[in-house]
C-alpha cells in the first residue's frame, strides 16, 4: 500500500514537473533570444557632445539582460536585469516572462536583494540559481509589455517601479528591441535616467545564450541569424 502511494505520488509529481512550464512558443523565444544580451549607450554620450544643434543630453548607461534559470521559479522563464548609470547600480531585478492569447508578452518585475559592494556586472557570468529576493511576489502595478510588430523587431513599455516618487502611477519607458540594438525612450522627467528628446539607443556587447533545459528540443530559428 504504501509503495502504491508513494509510486501515485511520484507519477503526480513527475507529470507536474513535465507540463508545469509554458509552452516555449517561436514568439517568447525570438523575444527572449533578441533581449539576451549586455548592453551600453557610450557612443552615444561622444555624439551628445559634439552635436550642439541638438543638445541632447543622455546619461551613460549600461545594462544586462540575461536569461537565467531561478530555483524560487522552476518552471518560468527568468531573466536578471541589471542597469548602471554614470557606473552606479541603479536597477537589479528578475523579470519573469509569459506570453498571452494574443502574443502579448507579459513581465512581473521582482526585486533582488542587493549584496552589500555590489559592483556593477558582477552578477553577468555568477550562478543565480539561489539569488536573494526582496519578496516572493512580484511588485504590484509594475508589469511589463511587449508586443511584436515586425519579424525582427517588438516594441513594449517597461514601468519605472524604481523612481521612488510615483509609486502609485510609475511613469514608463518605451522600448524598442531590433537585432542590434535596444532602443529606450524616458517618457518622464523624474524618471533617474537623464530625460533626452531622442531615445536612449543601446548596443548590444555581448549576447547571452540561453539555458541549457530552454532550448532542450526547440527548433525555432533565432529571427536575427536569417538577415
Ligand atoms: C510561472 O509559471 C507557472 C507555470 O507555468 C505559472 O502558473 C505562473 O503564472 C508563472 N508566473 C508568472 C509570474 O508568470
Ligand atoms: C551622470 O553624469 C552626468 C555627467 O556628469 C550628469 O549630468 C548626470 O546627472 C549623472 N546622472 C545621474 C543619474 O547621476
Ligand atoms: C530543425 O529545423 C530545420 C530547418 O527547418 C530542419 O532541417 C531540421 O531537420 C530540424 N531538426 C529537428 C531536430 O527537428
Amino acid at each position: 500500500m504504501t509503495s502504491l502511494k508513494l509510486s501515485l505520488f511520484l507519477i503526480v509529481s513527475c507529470s507536474y514537473t513535465t507540463y508545469a512550464r509554458e509552452v516555449f512558443s517561436e514568439n517568447l523565444y525570438s523575444f527572449i533570444t533578441m533581449a539576451s544580451a549586455s548592453y551600453t549607450n557610450k557612443v552615444q554620450r561622444i555624439v551628445d557632445q559634439l552635436d550642439v544643434d541638438v543638445n541632447d543630453k543622455h546619461d551613460v548607461i549600461t545594462a544586462i539582460w540575461r536569461p537565467v534559470e531561478i530555483a524560487a521559479f522552476p518552471d518560468n522563464w527568468t531573466y536578471y536585469i541589471e542597469e548602471s548609470v554614470n557606473g552606479t547600480v541603479h536597477r537589479m531585478t528578475i523579470l519573469i516572462l509569459s506570453e498571452d492569447d494574443y502574443g502579448i508578452i507579459h513581465g512581473q518585475q521582482y526585486d533582488v536583494k542587493r549584496p552589500i559592494d555590489y559592483k556593477p556586472k558582477q552578477y553577468e557570468h555568477a550562478d543565480l540559481s539561489n539569488i536573494a529576493l526582496e519578496s516572493s511576489s512580484p511588485k504590484s502595478g509594475c508589469e511589463v509589455l511587449f508586443t511584436r510588430i515586425e519579424k525582427d523587431v517588438f516594441i513594449g513599455t517597461y514601468l519605472d517601479c524604481e523612481s521612488k516618487t510615483h509609486l502609485n502611477a510609475p511613469p514608463p519607458y518605451s522600448f524598442t528591441l531590433t537585432c542590434n540594438t535596444m532602443d529606450a525612450f524616458v517618457c518622464s522627467r523624474s524618471s533617474f535616467e537623464l530625460y533626452s528628446r531622442l531615445s536612449y539607443i543601446f548596443f548590444k556587447k555581448e549576447r547571452y545564450a540561453l539555458p541549457a533545459q530552454w532550448i532542450e528540443g526547440v527548433n525555432y530559428t533565432d529571427p536575427c541569424s536569417l538577415n
